[in-house]
């Protein structure tokens, strides 16, 4: 659905545009159009706001939550491995850095990378993973590139020198897309690096279905803290009266989709306003706020070679819940 939007309030004319105000903006309108729809739904992207980032980050430390610290083992564990694998004098280019903390761990591992090219729509993470790169190992050449990977862009470096680009896109990130979104991000991925170029990959593997729903409905409910709190941001950024009592956290295994499916749910019937406009809910009725998609190795080489990429080697650990691919072009 399209929604009309008045002109930006914030930016008037022969005035600079306001960056917060343009993203409140941006936020409205996402939530207009998911809150219209038949089946609810927010973008995924509006969870990481500075409590978001700083909830998602309580997450990676769960007992439940095996991604972070199996995919850390993993690079730790096989990492004398990954460097062969890799070869030597490779620039990193990694998709969305974070804090930066995996850069430095990969940069570590491998044989005198050439350098470090982070690629962020936000210049704060940009700052923040470029700062640690750039104390953890003072000599290496750090680039960062103000760029969103969502859409084609280009990579100065392509045309300059002779290194070995090696794409980096750790986490449980490729998951968060729907496969053609993931076959998209892999393809422009591939056309934005130099030829020749490869790819580390983490890929979160199917496994039961206890263990899947307890890293996504954890214990202490920091999870559900983390959906919430779209809610409270769209309360503040968009002026929502959302009632927070009002709706609670589900995570969901969907067995045809093999995906876990985060939702907020309206605990009761309900109306919610946004922007002068009334949005009903049922009791029982959810917004949809996120996918995870969990990979069967024949698959994730399929969503590979279907970008144009070569699953080559991949790492595991020793109950396979998480992998990492090295994908060849
Ligand atoms: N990339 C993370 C994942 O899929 C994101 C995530 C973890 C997440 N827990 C969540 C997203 C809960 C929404 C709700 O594992």
């Amino acid at each position: 659905m399209n929604v009309a939007l008045s002109p930006d309030p914030a930016a008037p004319e022969g005035q600079a545009p306001d960056p917060a105000a343009a993203q409140r903006a941006a936020l409205l309108a996402d939530a207009l159009a998911g809150l219209s729809a038949p089946r609810k739904t927010l973008p995924s992207k509006w969870l990481y706001d500075a409590e978001g980032a700083r909830l998602f980050e309580a997450i990676t430390r769960l007992p439940e939550y095996y991604p972070t610290r199996t995919e850390v083992r993993i690079l730790t564990e096989s990492g004398p491995d990954i460097a062969r694998a890799v070869g030597p004098g490779a620039a990193v280019v990694e998709f969305g850095p974070g804090d930066g903390a995996k850069a430095v761990q990969l940069l570590r591992l491998l044989d005198a990378p050439a350098a470090y090219l982070p690629v962020d729509i936000a210049p704060e993470w940009l700052d923040t993973a470029a700062a640690r790169v750039a104390e953890a190992l003072p000599a290496l050449r750090v680039q960062p590139v103000v760029a969103d990977f969502s859409q084609p862009f280009d990579l100065a470096d392509r045309a300059a020198g002779s290194r070995v680009h090696l794409g980096f896109f750790p986490g449980s990130t490729i998951g968060n897309f729907e496969a053609e979104e993931a076959v998209s991000f892999l393809r422009r991925a591939r056309a934005t690096l130099r030829p020749g170029a490869r790819m580390l990959l983490g890929a979160d593997l199917v496994k039961s279905v206890p263990v899947l729903q307890a890293a996504y409905d954890d214990a202490a409910g920091v999870t559900a803290a983390f959906n919430l709190n779209l809610l409270t941001r769209l309360n503040r950024e968009a002026g929502a009266d959302f009632d927070l009592g009002g709706f609670t956290h589900r995570a969901a295994w969907n067995p045809d989709l093999e995906r876990i499916e985060m939702h907020l749910v309206s605990r009761r019937a309900q109306t919610v306003q946004l922007a002068g406009r009334a949005f009903q809910f049922a009791e029982g009725e959810s917004i949809h706020t996120e996918n995870s998609h969990k990979y069967r190795p024949e698959r994730l080489r399929a969503l590979a070679e279907a970008a144009g990429w070569r699953a080559g080697a991949s790492w595991t650990d020793p109950d396979r819940l998480f992998s990492v691919w090295l994908l060849d072009s």
